[in-house]
């Protein structure tokens, strides 16, 4: 059986990770691996750090670029190298607009889909946007659904997905946090005297596209903290965007107990959110993986697709409000013990293992045609 998973951006490159290795290993199944380089530096640390090496690069990547032109390029690319390959199955992940322009090529071409992490949903159109209608739109023209979740599973199923084609398997998230925490740790030099230094850390990390004009309240939410709270510093590992660039280090460049720096390598970014008292931010993955490590987090966004994790204690829902934010990183801060013991609604580390067994056992190429039509 011939496969072919394709990503694009940082959070697709951990997730898929697990996923990529395991076909790797697999005796019968030959995996083309494509990267879409619809980001660059920040997935090229995540491929370092798992020794993964595409078979081909689409460099996708254009600072300042339009969504249109993006997607443009993906279905582009993505349309020939399927033309060429021939795979029997394509496995996407997640949300982006890697996600669906990969998807969209494959269904043209008659491909059959696997969409890895399907079924988040938070149930409005344009939070967050674009991601919440690119994973409806994969959904629709999919053929496989690997949920992380019986809730995601639950979601799919109301949309009159056939519940036969829909797998619970957790989240490849959980994959890549246990692979990386048996790795050898090597810290960032900058990074592991904070790490020591006695004070309360604050993780912060937000890169959403509908939170952009929001930014400055949520940091003067942070700024507000570390004026008033004693011994508090925040790490900011800056997305490379250059609006968050801008708008982080006009916000928040001068203070000497708020450190923006680069983004993080996984391996060290995970070693920061271990020794974190409080993680502020609006990003995905982030939210899978706190709970995975027993951290509370502060989603600044005004939805979450992840209301597991809100269910099991470890997120608390702000918005950007600057004072529903500073509220909650106070209570959080206040709290003697801040790891919670509730189970990690996400998965065991072993879902590539399952999306592998199901891919063999019910989809192998004669199967996979006759599920497809
Ligand atoms: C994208 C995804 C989002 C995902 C996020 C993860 C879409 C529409 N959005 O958002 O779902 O949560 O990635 O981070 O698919 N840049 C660099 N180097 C990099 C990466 C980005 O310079 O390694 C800069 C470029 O100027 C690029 C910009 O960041 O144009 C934005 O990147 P883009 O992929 O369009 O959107 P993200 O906001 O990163
Ligand atoms: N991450 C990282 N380095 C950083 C910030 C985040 O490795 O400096 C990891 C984080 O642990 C998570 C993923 O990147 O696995 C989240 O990516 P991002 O927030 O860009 O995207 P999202 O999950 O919101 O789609």
């Amino acid at each position: 059986m011939k496969t072919m998973t394709i990503f694009g951006t940082r959070p697709e490159g951990i997730k898929m990770a697990p996923l990529v290795l395991e076909l790797e290993r697999d005796e019968e199944i030959e995996n083309i691996i494509v990267n879409t380089a619809q980001h660059r530096e920040m997935l090229d640390q995540v491929l370092q750090l798992f020794e993964i090496v595409p078979n081909y690069d689409l460099q996708s990547m254009e600072v300042g670029q339009t969504l249109e032109v993006l997607t443009n390029k993906i279905i582009y690319g993505i349309s020939e190298l399927l033309e060429n390959e021939r795979p029997n199955l394509v496995y996407v992940h997640g949300d982006t607009t890697t996600t669906f322009a990969a998807a969209y090529a494959a269904f043209l071409k008659k491909i059959p889909v696997a969409h890895v992490e399907a079924g988040l949903r938070t149930n409005t159109l344009h939070s967050p946007f674009p991601e919440e209608g690119n994973r409806r739109l994969v959904s629709r023209i999919a053929t496989v659904h690997f949920a992380p979740t019986i809730a995601n599973r639950d979601a799919l199923v109301n949309e009159n997905i056939n519940a036969t084609s829909i797998h619970v398997v957790g989240n490849t998230v959980i994959d890549a946090l246990h692979y990386i925490q048996k790795q050898n740790v090597v810290m960032d030099r900058f990074i592991q005297p904070l790490l020591h230094n006695r004070m309360k850390t604050i993780l912060l990390t937000t890169h959403r596209r509908e939170n952009l004009n929001e930014l400055e309240s949520v940091f003067d939410a942070i700024e507000h903290i570390v004026t008033y709270e004693e011994n508090v510093q925040v790490i900011f590992p800056v997305h490379k965007n250059p609006h968050v660039q801008a708008i982080a280090k006009r916000k928040l460049g001068s203070d000497i107990n708020i450190h923006l720096v680069d983004p993080l390598d996984y391996q060290t970014f995970v070693q920061v959110m271990m020794n974190a008292d409080v993680i502020v931010t609006d990003s995905g993955g982030i939210q899978e993986e706190a709970p995975a490590i027993g951290k509370s987090v502060v989603v600044v966004r005004e939805t979450t697709e992840r209301p597991e994790g809100i269910l099991s204690g470890h997120l608390h829902l702000t918005g950007t409000s600057k004072e529903r934010i500073v509220e909650s990183i106070r209570h959080i801060l206040s709290q003697t013990e801040h790891r919670t013991t509730l189970p990690n609604p996400f998965g065991n580390g072993d879902s590539a293992k399952k999306i592998v067994e199901i891919t063999k056992r019910k989809y192998s190429v004669a199967k996979v045609k006759e599920f497809a039509h």
